[in-house]
């Protein structure tokens, strides 16, 4: 899904659309951008488990994993920086998301500064959402993000009464698959010729 949004917007997309309202998001923070997550969850009232660890380190898969076995049945996903730009730390986000999977939670992966710069196997690994701008490593215009979806897990959040309207996820695949454009004015090249 296209947003005319800077990346931040992207984040906001999704972590505003996908998370049920009787679950939790637990979100891994070693960074400014972790902790931006954490942020947009309050804004929305989105319930979430903060995940601090001091910044520098990258998340420790084990723990995740014994986080995760202790009884956490509320958390539908996890949420997640690939390289955290602030604190230059590069997560393993394959490993992540197979433990995420073993306990049946989702995962969200902001991969604003690593998307088009580091391989991502999205079809070979266990992520639902990745979200990344075209301003980075694609080295496009500013102000315009998106998120990669897994089909069957946006499906699901069609149920999920909105919390969000310009960026809610399923609306916007709904319709960007019956019409083959954004739902609202995109943004735009300044024409030069
Ligand atoms: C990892 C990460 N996430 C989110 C953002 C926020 O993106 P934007 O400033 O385009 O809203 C950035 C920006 O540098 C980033 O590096």
């Amino acid at each position: 899904m296209l947003y005319a949004s800077s990346g931040t917007g992207a984040v906001e997309a999704c972590l505003s659309s996908v998370v049920p309202h009787d679950k939790s998001v637990l979100i891994m923070n070693n960074g400014a951008y972790g902790k931006r997550m954490q942020q947009i969850c309050d804004s929305y009232g989105i319930s979430h488990i903060d995940y601090n660890i001091d910044w520098g380190e990258p998340v420790d898969c084990n723990m995740i994993e014994t986080f995760l076995k202790q009884d956490k049945q509320d958390i539908s996903h996890i949420a997640m920086v690939h390289h955290e730009t602030t604190a230059g730390i590069m997560d393993d986000i394959t490993a992540i998301s197979r433990i995420a999977s073993k306990f049946g939670v989702e995962v969200i992966i902001d991969a604003m500064s690593s998307f088009a710069g580091i391989p991502i196997d999205i079809k070979d690994s266990d992520i639902h959402y990745l979200i990344a701008s075209a301003n980075k490593c694609i080295q496009g215009m500013a102000g315009l993000s998106f998120v990669i979806c897994k089909k069957k897990p946006l499906e699901k959040t069609k149920d999920i009464k909105s919390r969000n309207f310009y960026f809610n996820l399923y609306q916007n695949h709904v319709f960007f698959t019956k019409k083959h454009e954004m739902q609202f004015t995109p943004q735009s090249r300044s024409s030069t010729h």
